[in-house]
């Protein structure tokens, strides 16, 4: 079950959009080198050694994990709501990173980390059963049949979460493609460590909303949401 981390992997998607402004590319400079975890990028740290998280968030009673945070909205709020929590947020798109880390610097939150690249190299390095919540939130759908393998919901990053979330804790998934929600289902039905906790048109208490989520409601789609457990 616990697939070996591959020497490389595709990522798909954009990685930067338009010019940041010369305030978003001082905290990309300053700012987040500051919030980074070491160690998570291959080149620093071959063997993959595993992350200390007792000295990225000290103090963090619990560890959360947001993947493709976007804006960083959502990470935001949640840091707020549970200052005791200590979130990693993975973002691979530049101008996300550099929102949400304005975001962070004037609302002077001290309970969030970045890394700023795949998610997935960052699971590599997290200690085993290290999360007590995760979080996949409209990731991006890949609707086209040929396009399927590149959706982040698939066995081998299940297997890869199941090593790093912790038994009982959640995998929390949300989105407007009816597609991705079956396909969801089928993918956690099918592997040994998840079972379907959450499966329901209406979101999961302390929801407090994203980007995406406001412009799918706004241009007619439905939002779905699961839980998907470790069992
Ligand atoms: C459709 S957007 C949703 C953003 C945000 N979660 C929201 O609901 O507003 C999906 C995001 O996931 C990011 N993403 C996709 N694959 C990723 C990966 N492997 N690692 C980190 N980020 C990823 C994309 O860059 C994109 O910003």
């Amino acid at each position: 079950m616990t697939a070996q981390p591959t020497e490389w992997r595709n990522l798909y998607g954009r990685r930067r959009g338009k010019k940041l402004r010369a305030g978003q590319s001082e905290l990309i400079e300053t700012l987040l080198p500051r919030l980074a975890p070491p160690g998570v990028d291959r080149r620093e740290n071959p063997e993959r050694r595993k992350l200390d998280l007792g000295a990225l968030l000290p103090g963090a009673e619990e560890i959360w994990l947001e993947i493709g945070f976007g804006g960083g909205e959502h990470m935001v709020a949640e840091a707020h709501a549970h200052p005791k929590a200590g979130i990693i947020g993975c973002e691979h798109f530049l101008n996300g990173v550099a929102k949400a880390l304005a975001q962070i610097e004037r609302e002077g939150v001290e309970n969030i980390r970045i890394h700023h690249g795949d998610a997935r190299d960052l699971t590599d390095v997290l200690p085993d059963a290290a999360l007590a919540r995760a979080y996949l939130l409209y990731p991006d759908p890949w609707p086209k049949a040929r396009h399927v393998g590149r959706r982040y919901v698939n066995p081998e990053n299940l297997d890869g979460l199941a090593r790093v979330i912790r038994p009982g804790a959640g995998l929390h998934v949300a989105s407007d493609i009816p597609d991705y929600i079956e396909h969801s289902r089928e993918v956690a039905a099918a592997h040994p460590a998840f079972t379907i906790a959450y499966d329901a048109p209406g979101p999961w208490a302390g929801w407090p909303s994203t980007r995406y989520e406001a412009k799918a409601i706004r241009e007619g789609r439905s939002p779905h949401y699961l839980i998907l457990q470790r069992a």
